[in-house]
């Protein structure tokens, strides 16, 4: 009998790649696609069984052959292009990433009734104007392809539950950050960038907009916690969840706190608000808390934990 597997989409990059080492230390064997746009195979784990499959997720005959070499039995889609602004860039191209990806792994899944079906959307679905803290029964309104494609990938998840009894649930991150979050293009998450650039002897940052946007910033590992928490919770399925801390940090705030970090002081640069910039973002996490896990790091405990890494 064929071992079965884990495959995790985007397990090269920065949140995948912590996702796959917990699912490795746990005793599963880990099946990765990735196209290395964003990853590095080098942030793979070095422990446990990882077969890594470069390729790409939108498309149909790399992920057919996957699943017909490895008996593939839960799915953790990750795979993305991450970055909200590459979106507005290039719209058709980042929609065959974000949805078409999520409809073909899908299909597979239900044909092969995998145990579980997992969907990483965003907050981004909630668009800019939310009713804060938001709810995963408010309103949503994306406002980027990255957001539509992200809802929409997420409604067909729930509904291949409803329609096809597939134990598929989503979860919507809000800012999440740590250690492989990879700071090299301009597009990359704030606080990669702000925390790379603070290691600098002067470090100079660019603030789009006032530097009084907020975020509900989510250390990586709290992320995985929830992953593997809510996998192995009877009543997840069918269902999407908020996960971030429920707290608004400014982008002014995390520049005081890396201040204080490096000893340092950054000199500002405030450009324009970008387009499709979201304003406020906060997460109400009781749905989450609900099913018995919290998010035990705080930003600011996080953020000293993701600095130390960075000097060590
Ligand atoms: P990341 O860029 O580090 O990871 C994405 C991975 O997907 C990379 O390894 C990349 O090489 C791979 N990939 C991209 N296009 C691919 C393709 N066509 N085929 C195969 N692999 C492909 O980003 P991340 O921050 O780890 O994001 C992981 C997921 O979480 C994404 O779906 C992202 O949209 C979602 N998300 C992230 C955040 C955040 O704050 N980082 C918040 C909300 C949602
Ligand atoms: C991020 C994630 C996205 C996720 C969303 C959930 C990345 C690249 N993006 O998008 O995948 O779905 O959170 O909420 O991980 N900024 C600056 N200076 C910089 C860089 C950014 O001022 O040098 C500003 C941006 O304009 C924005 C804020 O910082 O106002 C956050 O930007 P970013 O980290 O790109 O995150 P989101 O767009 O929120």
């Amino acid at each position: 009998m064929k071992s079965s597997f884990t495959l995790v989409t985007g397990g090269a990059g920065f949140i995948g790649s912590h996702l796959c080492d917990e699912l490795t230390v746990r005793g599963e064997n880990v099946l990765v696609i990735d196209n290395l746009s964003t990853g590095k195979e080098s942030n793979l784990p070095s422990r446990g069984t990882v077969e890594f499959l470069k390729g790409d997720v939108s498309d149909p005959s790399t992920v057919k052959a996957a699943f017909e070499r490895f008996s593939v039995d839960r799915v953790y889609h990750l795979a993305a292009v991450a970055s909200v602004q590459e979106s507005v860039k290039h719209p058709a191209r980042t929609h065959a990433v974000n949805f078409d990806s999520t409809l073909l792994l899908l299909e597979e899944s239900r044909a092969r009734q995998v145990k579980s079906f997992f969907f990483a959307s965003s907050a981004a679905v909630y668009g800019g104007a939310p009713k804060l803290p938001c709810r995963e029964d408010g309103a949503v309104s994306p406002m980027t392809p990255y957001g539509i494609d992200k809802y929409a990938s997420e409604r067909y998840a729930l509904s291949y539950a409803s329609l096809y009894g597939l134990n598929a649930f989503a979860a919507r991150f809000f800012n999440v950050f740590g250690p492989r979050q990879d700071p090299a293009s301009p597009y990359s998450g704030v606080l990669s960038i702000f925390s790379d650039r603070m290691r600098k002897e002067k470090p100079s940052l660019i603030l789009f907009g006032d530097g009084k946007q907020t975020r509900d910033f989510v250390y990586v590992k709290d992320v995985v916690g929830a992953l593997v928490h809510l996998t192995s919770h009877p009543e997840a399925a069918g269902r999407v969840f908020n996960v971030g801390c429920g707290k608004a940090v400014s982008l002014l705030d995390v520049i005081h706190e890396l201040e204080r970090l490096s000893g340092r002081k950054a000199e500002l640069k405030f450009e324009a608000a970008r387009p499709g910039d979201i304003r406020h973002s906060r997460a109400d996490i009781s749905a989450l808390k609900r099913t018995g896990f919290t998010p035990k790091v705080s930003f600011e405990a996080g953020l000293a934990e993701y600095w130390a890494e960075l000097e060590r």
